[in-house]
C-alpha cells in the first residue's frame, strides 16, 4: 500500500488552503502532518478521506485514482479532535459502527468490537455511554471504532489535543505501539512539534498551504533546510551573517561552517542549536567562531540551566544557551564568548 498525492490544490473563497502538494505515504508508516493552526493540515486530511474535493491535483492508494471513490468506499478509519462518539450508543456499540455499516453477521460485529476495545484496555467499560466516559477513554473508543473495519488507512486529526497533558502523554505512547503492532498506514495532524517527534516515523513539516520539508524526526532536527523548520522543530537560534567571497561574518567575527558554504555575497542566517552552544572566557573578537556576549540571565531547570546572553555585536538579540550536567554556571553581567563547533551550524534559506 502507498499512497500518493500529486500536486493537490484547494482554495476556499480568496483563500489558498493547499498550494501544490506531493507527497508519498509508504506502507505501515506513521506520518505526522506538523504546522501552525491555519496551514491547510486539516484540509489536507480531509482530502485524502474524500470528505473534500481538491480543485487540482490526484490521490492514488496501490495506484488506483481515488478521485471517484466516494469516502464511504475507500476503507478509512478517521478519529478527530472531539470525541464525536454517538452519545446514544454503549462503547461497545459505537465501536460496532462501521462493522454494521458493512453488514457483517450480528455475531461477528460483538466478537470483533469486544477485541478492539481490549486493544485500547477497555474491554471492562464495555456498556458505559460517552458522558460516563473520560475524555482519554472516549478517544480510546474512537480509535477502537476506526480500527474495527481494518482500514488501509488510519487518519487523525488532532486526536489529543484537547485531552489534558498526563493523559496526552500516555495515549501517544499507547497509539503508537497500537500503529505498530497492527502495522496499519497512518496519518496524524498535530501542531505540536514533540508530539510529532515522538510519534512519527515520518514528519510532513506544513507552513501556509506548502510543504516546506519531509523527513524522520533526526534529519528534520539535525538538518533543516529552512528557517522555518528549524524555529519550529526544537529551539533554534538563529544568528545574521554576511557573506563575503564564501566566508560567513557574524559582526566581525569569520564564522567557519563545516556543510555547504554560500556562493552568493549578502546577508545570510545561521541556526544552532541551545545544547551546541558553549560559554567560554572572552578572546579578542576575531577569533574564528568565538562571540562576544553579555550574560543577560538564567533559568535554572534542574537537569539543565539556559543561559539567555547577548552578543556584543548584535546585542538586540536574545541568544540561548543550554547547559547541562555540571557545566560552571555563569553570572548575569559577565562578559563572555560563545563559542560552537563548525558541524553544529546550519546555514539557512
Ligand atoms: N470550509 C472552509 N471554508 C472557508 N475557509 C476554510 C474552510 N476550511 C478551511 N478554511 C481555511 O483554509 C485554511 C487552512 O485551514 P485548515 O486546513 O483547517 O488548517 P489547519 O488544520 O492547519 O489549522 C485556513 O485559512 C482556514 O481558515
Ligand atoms: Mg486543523
Amino acid at each position: 500500500m502507498s499512497l500518493v498525492i500529486n500536486s493537490l490544490s484547494k482554495h476556499f473563497g480568496e483563500v489558498t488552503a493547499l498550494n501544490n502538494i506531493s507527497l508519498e505515504v509508504p506502507q505501515g508508516c506513521f506520518v505526522c502532518f506538523l504546522g501552525p493552526s491555519g496551514c491547510g493540515k486539516t484540509t489536507l486530511l480531509r482530502i485524502i478521506a474524500g470528505l473534500e474535493q481538491p480543485d487540482n491535483g490526484e490521490i492514488t492508494l496501490n495506484n488506483k485514482n481515488l478521485s471517484q471513490t466516494h469516502a464511504s468506499n475507500r476503507n478509512f478509519g478517521v478519529v478527530f479532535q472531539s470525541y464525536s462518539l454517538f452519545p446514544n450508543m454503549t462503547a461497545l456499540t459505537n465501536v460496532g459502527y462501521g462493522l454494521r455499516c458493512r453488514r457483517l453477521p450480528k455475531p461477528d460485529i460483538i466478537t470483533r468490537s469486544k477485541e478492539m476495545l481490549a486493544l485500547v484496555q477497555l474491554q471492562d467499560q464495555a456498556d458505559k455511554l460517552p458522558e460516563q466516559m473520560s475524555g482519554g477513554q472516549q478517544q480510546r473508543v474512537a480509535l477502537a471504532r476506526a480500527l474495527a473495519p481494518d482500514p488501509s488507512l488510519l487518519l487523525l486529526d488532532e486526536p489529543l489535543s484537547a485531552l489534558d497533558a498526563k493523559v496526552r502523554e500516555e495515549l501517544r505512547h499507547e497509539i503508537r505501539a497500537i500503529q505498530q503492532r497492527l502495522g496499519v498506514t497512518t496519518i496524524m495532524v498535530t501542531h505540536d512539534q514533540e508530539e510529532s517527534l515522538v510519534m512519527a516515523d515520518l514528519i510532513v513539516v506544513m507552513n501556509e498551504g506548502k510543504i516546506e520539508q519531509t523527513g524522520t524526526p533526526k534529519s528534520l532536527y539535525e538538518h533543516p533546510e529552512t528557517t522555518f523548520v528549524a524555529d519550529f522543530i526544537g529551539g533554534m537560534n538563529l544568528l545574521p551573517v554576511r557573506i563575503e567571497n564564501g566566508a560567513a561574518y557574524f559582526g566581525d567575527t569569520p564564522v567557519t561552517l563545516a556543510e555547504k558554504t554560500a556562493t552568493q555575497n549578502g546577508e545570510g542566517k545561521i541556526g544552532v542549536r541551545p545544547e551546541a552552544l558553549t560559554l567560554s572566557a572572552p578572546t579578542n573578537d576575531t577569533a574564528a567562531n568565538h562571540i562576544p556576549c553579555e550574560v543577560k540571565s538564567i533559568t535554572y531547570l534542574g537537569n539543565l540551566t539556559r543561559v539567555f546572553v547577548s552578543p556584543a555585536a548584535h546585542p538586540e538579540l536574545k541568544v540561548t544557551v543550554e547547559l547541562h550536567g555540571q557545566s560552571p554556571v555563569p553570572s548575569p553581567g559577565e562578559h563572555l564568548a560563545l563559542s560552537f563547533a563548525p558541524e553544529a551550524l546550519r546555514l539557512l534559506t
